[in-house]
């Protein structure tokens, strides 16, 4: 059977991390999560002293990262430069500091080709916000995956919550709206659903009667291709 591109699109929360994760699993596909490609420059900006704001900078840090991927367990852990930086790029701040860089065209283009390398030859789960819209419009199997707010919070509260750093509900509430107000309006690349996109609403289902969902379809469309 081909093995073909998925891309889950979707705001915060709303559980594309574990779905896209479970769903690899279930094909034999491997995982590309683009956020972590964007905390990745939101950290390394940080790090070496440039603003979020400033978008040349931005830019020049995505063109040059050295990011790798390695999956120890069911965990994807990060790498720059050889340095592990799985749980660094997932605080509350770097989560603000992604969704600040990505709104720059130089980010957005300076990590355009990273994101297609590393999705190519398809047998591929992509996560992100523009996977299906701009970085793999010709994917095969493309997914919108949302849920509401309330649910998208708490789900963000839990797993910080599980990750040993406990973070107030009405924060991240408001954290995530303002970050999918950012990333649904920004000019380039805004999160919004691909024309071909099935959407996908997570607030009523298990995570497995999504996974189920979503493998079926899969299958479905790489048997036509
Ligand atoms: O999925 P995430 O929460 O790890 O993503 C972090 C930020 O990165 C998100 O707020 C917006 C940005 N992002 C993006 O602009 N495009 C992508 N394909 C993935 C993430």
């Amino acid at each position: 059977m081909t093995r073909v591109v998925v891309t889950i699109d979707g705001p915060a929360g709303a559980g594309k991390s574990s779905v896209a994760k479970l769903l690899a699993r279930r094909l034999g596909y491997r995982l590309l999560d683009t956020g972590a490609i964007y905390r990745a420059v939101a950290l390394t900006a940080q790090r070496t002293g440039v603003a979020w704001t400033d978008g040349a900078a931005c830019g020049a840090i995505a063109r040059e990262l050295a990011i790798t991927f390695d999956f120890v367990g069911d965990k994807n852990h990060v790498y720059l430069a050889g340095d592990d930086v799985t749980s660094a790029i997932r605080t509350p701040e770097i989560s603000q500091g992604a969704s600040q860089v990505s709104a720059h065209p130089e980010v957005r283009a300076g990590l355009l080709d990273l994101q297609r390398r590393l999705g190519m030859g398809g047998g591929v789960v992509v996560e992100g916000r523009d996977t299906g819209t701009v970085v793999f419009p010709a994917a095969e199997a493309k997914f919108f995956l949302t849920a509401s707010e309330e649910q998208r919070a708490q789900r963000r509260v839990d797993e910080l919550a599980a990750a040993g750093k406990p973070v107030d509900y009405d924060v991240t509430f408001r954290e995530i709206r303002e970050r999918d107000q950012r990333d649904a309006t920004r000019d380039v690349a805004p999160m919004i659903p691909a024309e071909d996109a099935v959407i996908v609403d997570s607030s009523a289902q298990t995570l497995d009667q999504v996974v189920d969902s979503l493998a079926a379809q899969v299958l479905a469309r790489a048997g036509r291709q």
